[in-house]
């Protein structure tokens, strides 16, 4: 096995890969592609290209799918469970006939029975580390990670993380149980967490960051030139960022990243990964496919000069407004 550089993930012992991977395109969401077809056959050859590269650390949930995604990854990793680093989420109700209801339950008896589900689904008897997906406005975070803290307790889980929460949500959690990881979008097209502080909070507690959607969900790739890029039902054509004006004015910010990634003879994907490993972070890109893993992987070993981290900055300073992330929906599903 090859290996890449490891970090410490918070202060609780849990060491992954600087560099993770991203497992939600793999299969569907409630019947709907989220980036273009999937191939079960090769999304497997990718969780175990990543492996043999040392990216052994694999993000899922149960809301991908729903159920799906964690049944492929226990398919991937059967045999070898103890060489994989698994993460995967719960929040999302999910119903006894695994359907998705789109209400948020974060109370004590969702958290056991949405365990329970996961760890039959994912072939294993316990899970690396576990988040809460979204807050559940109408339970007290208190009691869900009071829950959580029992399942570490009894070895169903290793870590608590929490995934979209605000800095009061993250100090209220800790108090309970310290936390692992907060995951949250970010990457150099979107940085809300450094703008609402939450980093700062991160890092006086403790607590580590995962960057989910690191490639601006494959934007950053420089392969989405027009809005038609993306097939009818892909899940892009629903965020704001990607339509009209905004993806306009995005397209012009990625010509100038994918100009220095040029002269630096990378991909942009692979400046876009570097950028958020310098800053300290641990980004999981997304990927079904052995060719694009490789390369992501490969982003870890890639050093940025400081005058490479202040021209990027450059081109997207904090602040810089490039549309909302979400549908009117999805954002009101992000704790603020
Ligand atoms: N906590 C949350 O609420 C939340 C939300 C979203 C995502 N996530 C997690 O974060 C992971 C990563 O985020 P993401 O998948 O949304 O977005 P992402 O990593 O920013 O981008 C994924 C997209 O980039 C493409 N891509 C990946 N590597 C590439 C490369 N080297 N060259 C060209 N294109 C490349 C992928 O193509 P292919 O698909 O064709 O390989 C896919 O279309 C997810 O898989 C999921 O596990 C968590």
């Amino acid at each position: 096995m090859n290996t890449i550089p490891t970090v410490n993930l918070g202060s609780e012992g849990l060491v992954v890969p600087a560099v993770g991977l991203g497992c939600m395109g793999m299969t569907q969401i409630a019947g709907a592609d989220i980036y273009g077809k999937a191939n079960e056959a090769e999304a497997i050859a990718t969780i175990h290209r990543s492996l043999e590269l040392g990216g052994n650390f694999l993000d899922t949930a149960d809301l991908y799918g729903p159920l799906h995604n964690e049944r492929l990854i226990a398919k991937a990793i059967k045999g070898q469970r103890s060489q994989y680093i698994i993460a995967t989420k719960f929040g999302f109700e999910i119903d006894d006939n695994e359907q998705l209801t789109w209400q948020f339950n974060g109370k004590p008896a969702y958290v056991r029975k949405a365990v329970e589900r996961s760890l039959t689904n994912l072939g294993t008897d316990y899970i690396d580390l576990y988040y809460l997906h979204r807050l559940d406005p109408n339970t007290p975070i208190e009691e869900t990670v009071g829950a959580m803290a029992d399942l570490v307790k009894e070895g169903k889980i290793g870590y608590i993380g929490l995934s979209e929460v605000s800095s009061a949500t993250i100090r209220k959690a800790h108090r309970v149980h310290p936390l692992t990881a907060v995951q949250t979008e970010y990457s150099l097209f979107e940085r809300g967490v450094e703008e609402a502080g939450i980093l700062e909070t991160l890092r006086e507690l403790g607590i580590g960051f995962i960057a989910y959607s690191p490639l601006g969900r494959g934007f950053l790739s420089g392969d989405i030139k027009r809005p038609d890029d993306f097939a009818a039902d892909d899940f892009r054509r629903s965020i704001p960022r990607f339509q009209g004006d905004a993806f306009n004015k995005n397209i012009e910010l990625l010509d100038e990243i994918t100009r220095l990634s040029s002269e630096k003879q990378v991909t942009p994907s692979q400046l876009a990964i570097a950028w958020v490993i310098a800053k300290g972070l641990v980004p999981i890109p997304g990927t079904k496919r052995v060719t694009y893993v490789e390369q992501n992987l490969a982003a870890a070993s890639l050093a940025l000069t400081t005058s490479e981290l202040e021209r990027l900055e450059a081109i997207v300073p904090l602040g810089t407004s490039t549309g909302d992330r979400y549908d009117a929906a999805g954002m009101t599903w992000i704790d603020q």
